[in-house]
C-alpha cells in the first residue's frame, strides 16, 4: 500500500467542495497528494483555483463526444494517468456510465445536497422546500451506477426554517457539505471507512 494517497477530483463549475477538500488536506497534512482536478466544462471557477494551488488542471470537454460511452472512456483515461487511489465526485454534474462506475468500484466518492435517499436528482432544495421537510441535509456516498445511489459515508441534518428560501437554504446545505466531505475522503483514505459489499464500514471507536 501507498503511503501517501492519490485523489483526483472531478468538478464542473465553482469548486468550492474541491476547494474545502484542498484547504483541509493542507491544514490537516493528510497522508494524500491531489494528483489533479478533472473538469468536464473549460473555463470552470474551480479549475483556476487548483491551478492557483499548483495542481494539475485538466479539462476534458464532454461537448467533444458524440456519446457517453466515448465520453466516459476518455474521462477514465485522463483520470487514470494520475494513477488515484480514490476519485471525488464535487459537483460534477455528469451522469456516468455503468462501466466508469464499475471502474472505480469502492474508489469513486460523490456528495449530493440531499438526504439520501430523499430527493436525487436536481433543484434538491426545492424540493425539500415542496415536500415540506423539517431537516434536510446532504450525503456523502460511494457512487452505484443509478444516479444519486450508493453506500452512504457520511450525512450532514440541517433543519428547514420556516421562512427559508431556495438560496437560504441551499447556503445552510453548503456550509455542511464543507464539513463532511472533506472529512469523508479523510476517512476513507486513512482506512477508517471503507465500502464492504453494498454498506460502508467503519472502523468502531472503543
Ligand atoms: C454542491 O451542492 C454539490 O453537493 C452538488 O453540486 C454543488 C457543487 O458545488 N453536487 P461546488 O462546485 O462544490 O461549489
Amino acid at each position: 500500500m501507498r503511503a501517501m494517497k492519490r485523489i483526483v477530483i472531478l468538478i464542473s463549475g465553482r469548486g468550492s467542495n474541491m476547494e474545502a477538500i484542498l484547504r483541509t488536506a493542507a491544514a490537516e497534512q493528510w497522508p494524500a497528494k491531489i494528483a489533479a482536478v478533472i473538469s468536464n466544462k473549460a473555463g470552470a471557477a474551480g479549475l483556476q483555483t487548483a491551478e492557483a494551488a499548483g495542481i494539475s488542471a485538466v479539462t476534458v470537454e464532454h461537448r467533444n463526444y458524440p456519446d457517453r460511452d466515448s465520453f466516459d472512456r476518455a474521462l477514465a483515461e485522463a483520470i487514470d494517468r494520475f494513477e488515484p487511489d480514490l476519485v471525488v465526485l464535487a459537483g460534477f454534474m455528469r451522469i456516468l456510465t455503468a462501466a466508469f462506475v464499475q471502474h472505480y468500484h469502492g474508489r469513486l466518492l460523490n456528495i449530493h445536497p440531499s438526504l439520501l435517499p430523499s430527493f436525487p436528482g436536481l433543484a434538491t432544495h426545492q424540493q425539500a422546500l415542496d415536500a415540506g421537510v423539517k431537516f434536510h441535509g446532504a450525503t456523502v456516498h460511494c457512487v452505484a451506477p443509478e444516479l444519486d445511489h450508493g453506500p452512504i459515508v457520511e450525512q450532514a441534518v440541517v433543519p428547514v426554517l420556516d421562512d427559508d428560501t431556495e438560496a437560504v437554504l441551499a447556503r445552510r446545505v453548503l456550509e455542511q457539505e464543507h464539513v463532511i466531505y472533506p472529512r469523508a475522503v479523510r476517512d476513507i483514505i486513512e482506512g477508517r471507512a471503507w465500502l464492504d459489499g453494498d454498506r460502508v464500514r467503519r472502523v468502531t471507536a472503543r
